[in-house]
């Protein structure tokens, strides 16, 4: 690996260096719903690198991919309704492998002149499916049983193969589970794979992948700092980047990710908005100024929130000041590096793709705000070196990269910190009570082992008080609410069924250990119809 800047010539998009280091993607095209993501992730966790396009990708747009494989993704229309999303014909003659999922399985069989039966019965959750007798499959290897349960989620089915096809695998209610011709590599699943509910799903996709298309399993967390590395340098050559941190994985990963590229090139910037919490912003700088030696700016901006805050109590009005105050902030600490040309964003895969949308007219593409907004009229370039994966490679390049375990497992954490977390005015005094009270729910739900089941879980600090009884006392306090949700992707949410166990030591801990407490709430509302968040 070269140890300075590759390349210093003008700098291209990303995504042009990038094609030739991922020379040969899976591409998943997406019928709509949330399926093509799980697909895409299903497929790299075999190694294979995988993008998802939309549906009205043509053929030629294909081929200029060079894909190594294409998989159909489920969607949730009828191949016969009108209007229903189709793929560009011409992507069969191709010659790439390509296997369809559910409704994938469903538009091979349309397209390529078979039948799908409509008003069948339908088939949602667990089905048995058996091996067809007779029939020789190249998808279903070896090692998976002629008979075994599949997850399924259809109500068409395809009733009949298209020519130079067979069916290999049946269920009651789908007559032909699995579909395929050898010869043109071209294989169909009425089940999901992807769904862990589907045990040799992993099995299924492997053999397509690795067997059926030789698609090499070469995209690990070494190949992709790698890329990243060379992609970096190529990309900002000497100048000047600086990166604004958060706390959160993002952010910090990538920070660790463009200082192995172009180490003393990049000044990070911290903001202690004074709402972060209990002990995070000690964690920042320990890990990155003393650990990993990059050059950090760390701004102790407590006291300017906190006079900004006093008296407001309207959620929108704080979300506003507090973005607000980060961008004057930030400005006025990185003025003084005139010659920074570059700015690092911790945008990830989800919030770049362009979804195929059932109606095939969506196109999503969020706007990130990790730290709560940074100048509109910003004239720093780009640098987004997280712009291909998804949240969980993200940890694990964390962990690649040396980063600890309490910053690569963090749960997300919004951009206004503990000031969206407490109703009311925000206070020092309010933070300190919340600080602790959070971290007790934190550090109870770590030693139950639920971290990782959990999307997040934190306290919230209301501005009512209530009567309470301590020792002989009358207390007029406040209460704490407890929040833990489980998620994919904070679109929806559901609170967390802790054990009442948990609940109970959270509770006692918190009332005794923080004063100013003295009653503790868990909310038990999902998303929608709540926001995770409480402001
Ligand atoms: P809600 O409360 O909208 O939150 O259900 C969804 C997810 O987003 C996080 N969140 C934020 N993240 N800046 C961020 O970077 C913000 O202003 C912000 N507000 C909410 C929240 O923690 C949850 O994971």
């Amino acid at each position: 690996m070269p140890s300075g800047p590759a390349d210093q010539s003008s700098p291209q998009p990303i995504e042009q260096q990038i094609d030739h280091s991922i020379e040969h993607p899976v591409l998943v095209v997406d019928f709509g719903a949330q399926y093509a993501q799980l697909i895409a992730r299903r497929v790299r966790e075999h190694r294979v690198y995988s993008e998802i396009v939309p549906h009205r990708i043509t053929a030629a747009e294909v081929a200029a991919k060079k894909p190594g494989a294409i998989i159909l993704s489920g969607g949730p229309k009828s191949v016969h309704v009108d209007g229903a999303p189709t793929l560009d014909p011409a992507i069969y003659d191709l010659g790439i492998p390509i296997l369809g999922i559910c409704y994938g399985a469903q538009l091979i069989a349309q397209q390529l002149g078979g039948t799908v039966g409509r008003g069948l019965r339908g088939e949602y959750g667990r089905a048995r499916m058996t091996r067809i007798a007779g029939s020789t499959s190249t998808l279903l290897p070896d090692g998976v049983p002629d008979e075994q349960d599949v997850w399924m989620s259809h109500f068409d089915a395809v009733t009949e193969v298209p020519p130079g096809f067979v069916a290999t695998a049946t269920t009651p209610d789908a007559p032909v589970a699995a579909l395929e011709n050898p010869e043109r590599r071209i294989f169909g699943v009425q089940y999901h794979p992807e769904v862990v509910h589907s045990p040799y799903g992993a099995h299924v996709l492997e053999q397509f992948l690795v067997r059926l298309a030789g698609c090499e399993p070469a995209w690990t967390m070494t190949s992709i700092i790698d890329e990243q590395v060379a992609s970096i340098r190529a990309q900002v050559g000497t100048g000047r980047v600086i990166c604004a941190l958060s706390g959160g994985v993002d952010s910090a990963v990538a920070a660790a990710l463009v200082h192995r590229a172009i180490g003393a090139q990049l000044v990070c910037i911290y903001v202690d908005t004074g709402l972060m919490r209990l002990n995070e912003s000690d964690q920042v700088v320990e890990t990155f100024k003393r650990n990993m030696g990059i050059e950090l700016i760390h701004v102790s901006a407590g006291p300017r929130y906190f006079d900004k805050l006093a008296g407001v109590t309207d959620p929108e009005t704080k979300r506003k000041i507090i973005g607000e105050l980060f961008v004057r902030i930030f400005e006025e600490h990185t003025g003084g590096l005139s010659d920074a040309e570059w700015l690092v964003q911790g945008t990830l895969y989800p919030d770049v793709i362009e979804s195929g949308g059932s109606d095939g007219t969506a196109a999503v593409i969020k706007s990130h705000h990790n730290v709560g907004g940074l100048p509109d009229d910003m004239t720093l370039k780009l640098v987004e070196p997280l712009r291909l994966l998804f949240k969980d490679e993200v940890r694990k390049l964390g962990h690649e990269l040396g980063l600890p375990d309490e910053i690569v497992l963090r749960q997300p954490f919004p951009g206004p910190g503990l000031g969206v977390r407490i109703i009311g005015e925000v206070t020092p005094e309010r933070v300190t009570i919340l600080q602790h009270a959070d971290a007790i729910v934190r550090e109870e739900i770590a030693n139950a082992g639920l971290e990782r089941e959990l999307w997040q879980a934190f306290a919230v600090l209301a501005d009512i008080r209530s009567v309470g009884v301590m020792g002989d006392e009358r207390t007029y306090a406040h209460p704490i609410i407890i929040r833990a949700v489980t998620s994919d992707d904070a679109m929806t949410a559901d609170w967390a069924r802790l054990p009442y166990d948990l609940l109970e030591t959270m509770s006692n801990r918190i009332i005794n250990e923080v004063s100013g407490v003295n009653r503790v709430a868990y909310d038990i509302t999902s998303k929608p119809p709540g926001t995770i968040e409480w402001e």
